[in-house]
């Protein structure tokens, strides 16, 4: 099983990389979970640039999405939405369809309690838009509490929260697949 896990985060120390590197290690040896943080040569969403074979960075995105067959998105919240660079990401992907009806696990993390949940709302309303198949969220509070100095999440019932969301990607990805 191809998984590909898209931060929504550039940060060298991102809390949000972190958790997918922690949902990387969780996952089965028999799976290929590739992590993948936007590239920022992707240029600014525009129907007018969205041409074939137009840009490397997009079609390196849009090959990753298509080969895979499911993805993990974990992004933080600015300014109550989803990073920009994450959004002109996804907007890329509009056009050519790689995410219609592949199954997507959301999860947003943030310092703050409130786990970066209207980032998260949003994120699923694109989602929704590019026709994907949704295979579970999670919103993570307190982020900092819950990861030490190494990156690695400390605390158990985050692990356990992930775990089921892995799992829960991974069936929705074999019933997928089962037809
Ligand atoms: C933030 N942060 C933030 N957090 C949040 O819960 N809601 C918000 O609206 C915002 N807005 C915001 C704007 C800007 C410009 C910055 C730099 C930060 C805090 C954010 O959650 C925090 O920096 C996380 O650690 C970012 O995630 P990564 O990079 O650790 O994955």
């Amino acid at each position: 099983m191809k998984i590909l896990a898209i931060s929504g985060s550039l940060r060298e120390a991102s809390t949000n990389t972190a958790i997918l590197k922690s949902l990387q290690k969780l996952a089965p040896g028999t799976t290929d979970f590739t992590i993948y943080c936007p590239d920022p040569a992707i240029p600014h969403f525009s129907p007018d640039l969205d041409k074939p074979d137009a840009f490397t960075s997009v079609e390196t995105l849009r090959n990753l999405v298509k080969n895979a067959n499911g993805v993990i998105i974990c992004t933080p919240e600015y300014a109550y939405g989803v990073p920009g660079t994450l959004k002109n990401a996804l907007d890329w992907l509009v056009s050519s369809g790689e995410l219609n009806e592949k199954p997507v696990a959301a999860l947003s993390a943030s310092p703050m309690y409130t786990g970066g949940e209207k980032a998260l709302t949003s994120l699923l309303h694109t989602l929704t838009a590019l026709g994907t198949v949704p295979a579970g969220s999670l919103s993570i509070g307190s982020i900092n509490t819950k990861i030490n100095a190494a990156k690695e999440i400390t605390d158990s019932e985050t692990v356990e929260a992930l775990k089921m969301l892995l799992q829960k990607l991974e069936k929705v990805v074999a019933e997928k697949v089962s037809g």
